[in-house]
C-alpha cells in the first residue's frame, strides 16, 4: 500500500489546525498509521530540506521548521502521494484553489501549513527521518 508522510507546520500547529486537517484525510478514505507532536532538531530539518539547500531561503525554512512543534504522520492508501499533494494545493497560497487545505488556511508561502511527500521514494526518505518501522501501524486496518 502507498505510504506518505504528511506534516502539520509549526504556522499549522499554532493555529490548532491538526483536528480539522486529520479530519480531511480520514474523510478521504486514508489510513493513519503513526502520528506524533514534536520538534523537529536541526538535524532532522536539513536532512528533510536537503533538495532547498542552495536556495536562498533555506536558511529561512529551516528556522521556521524548527521554530515550533510540527505534527508529523504516516498515511496509507491507494495513489496517497499525488492525491494528498492536491488536496494541500499549491505551494503558494496565491495559486491555491479554494477548498484545499492550503487554498482554505494559508496565506503566503513560508507560512503553508502542510507538507507532503513529492514522491513515494521521498516519502519513504522522509518517514525513516522521524519515525522507527515499528511505530508504524500499517496492519491495523480492515482491508
Ligand atoms: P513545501 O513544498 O512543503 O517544502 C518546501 C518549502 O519551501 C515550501 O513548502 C515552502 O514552505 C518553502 N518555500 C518555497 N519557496 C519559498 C520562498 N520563495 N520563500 C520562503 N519559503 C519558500
Amino acid at each position: 500500500m502507498e505510504k506518505t508522510y504528511l506534516m502539520v507546520k509549526p504556522d499549522g500547529v499554532r493555529r490548532q489546525l491538526v483536528g480539522k486537517l486529520v479530519q480531511r484525510f480520514e474523510d478521504k478514505g486514508f489510513q493513519l498509521i503513526a502520528a506524533k507532536m514534536f520538534r523537529m532538531t536541526r538535524e532532522q530539518a536539513e536532512y528533510h530540506y536537503e533538495e532547498h539547500k542552495d536556495k536562498p531561503f533555506f536558511g529561512e525554512l529551516v528556522e521556521f521548521i524548527t521554530s515550533g512543534s510540527v505534527f508529523g504522520m504516516v498515511w496509507q492508501g491507494e495513489n496517497i502521494v499525488a492525491l494528498s499533494r492536491a488536496m494541500m494545493g499549491k505551494t503558494n497560497p496565491l495559486d491555491a484553489a479554494p477548498g484545499t487545505i492550503r487554498g482554505d488556511y494559508a496565506l503566503n508561502t513560508g507560512n503553508n501549513i502542510i507538507h507532503g511527500s513529492d514522491s513515494p521514494q521521498s516519502a519513504e526518505r522522509e518517514i525513516s527521518n522521524f519515525f522507527r518501522p515499528e511505530e508504524l501501524a500499517a496492519g491495523d486496518y480492515p482491508v
